[in-house]
């Protein structure tokens, strides 16, 4: 049974007909309204979420099923002290198909190991995070038109960032790609993934501090949150928090078909006066991870014999 664990599960070809599934349904929703009719996603959220959590929700609706599950993990029997993998089996006997986010890295691989319906990964720690990198594809796909021949820049957090791990693990496999890491040193992207995702891969970038230095080299600038959470002390979060604060100023050298992404939420790190510029596709990417899991549900629904 196909799961979605890493954003490596899935081959490039797979990726290109999750696009087109998408596309195809934001051409023709009502297409799609009933496919899912008596299924059910259970979305099993130990951490805090609004769009991951809710555009999962809005998915299954608009395909006709419904959806049950927990939003925090002290409303569930993990506060009593029960496993993922016990969970696991007991949802399995309620739903089709599961969507899992967890504070601790590979708590949804465990979840997978012993549900007997699909288990989507939606967030494990500072680890993964791969229906975000699909959405972040699908936007980057309606932009750009392109996943070839992009420099594509990750400002912030990516040390702790998921969505930024997840995102460099997909964007390796394209040609023509080149990386901008612009992060504070104490937030670099692990060393782990310069070694076995870009380097492994012959991918080039640098890393730098200066968000303006490399402004106006970029096609894509992906900023990210400091992940507060993910922090041991207050004092490091607090001094690092608003290390790049995005402005219509800073991005006067940037191109003019820039596309500006955001896993969102957003804090500081970009300043409201830039929603307006049209090179800003944040709340555009929000829409399309309502389509994509559109997109993924069907897939893993259909690959499980479930629809
Ligand atoms: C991201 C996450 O949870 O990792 N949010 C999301 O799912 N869109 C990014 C973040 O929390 O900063």
């Amino acid at each position: 049974m196909k799961n979605l664990i890493s954003i490596l599960d899935l081959s490039l070809e797979e990726i290109d007909e999750l696009i087109a599934t998408a596309n195809d349904i934001i051409a023709n929703p009502t297409k799609y309204q009933d496919i899912c009719r008596y299924k059910k996603l259970a979305t099993l959220f130990y951490e805090p979420s609004t769009r991951t959590r809710l555009s999962f929700e809005a998915a299954m609706l608009e395909l006709g099923g419904s959806v049950l599950g927990f939003s925090e993990a002290n409303s569930s029997s993990a506060a009593k002290g029960e496993s993922v993998a016990d969970t696991a089996q007991t949802i399995s006997c309620y739903a089709d198909i599961i969507a899992m986010r967890h504070p601790k890295e590979g708590a949804p691989y465990v979840c997978a190991q012993h549900a007997s319906i699909p288990v989507i990964n939606a967030g494990d720690g500072g680890h993964n995070h791969p229906t975000q990198t699909l959405t972040d594809l699908l936007t980057i796909y309606r932009e750009k038109g392109r996943f070839d021949n992009l420099t594509i820049g990750f400002c912030g957090d990516l040390k702790f960032g998921r969505t930024v791990h997840s995102l460099i693990q997909a964007m390796s496999r394209y040609t023509g790609i080149k990386v901008v890491l612009i992060s504070p040193v104490e937030l670099k992207l692990p060393s782990y993934i310069k070694k076995d995702v870009l380097k492994a891969n012959n991918i080039p970038y640098v890393q730098t501090t200066s968000l303006e230095e490399v402004m106006p080299e970029l096609d894509i600038l992906y900023m990210t949150r400091v992940q507060r959470e993910r922090f041991f002390n207050e004092e490091d979060y607090l001094r690092l928090k608003d290390s790049y604060i995005l402005t219509p100023e800073k991005l006067k050298t940037a191109k003019e078909d820039l596309a500006i992404m955001h896993p969102l939420p957003r804090v500081n790190e970009i300043s409201v006066a830039v929603d307006k510029d049209p090179r800003a596709c944040y709340f555009r990417q929000v829409l399309n991870g309502k389509y994509i899991r559109m997109a993924l549900i069907l897939k893993l629904l259909k690959e499980a014999g479930r629809i």
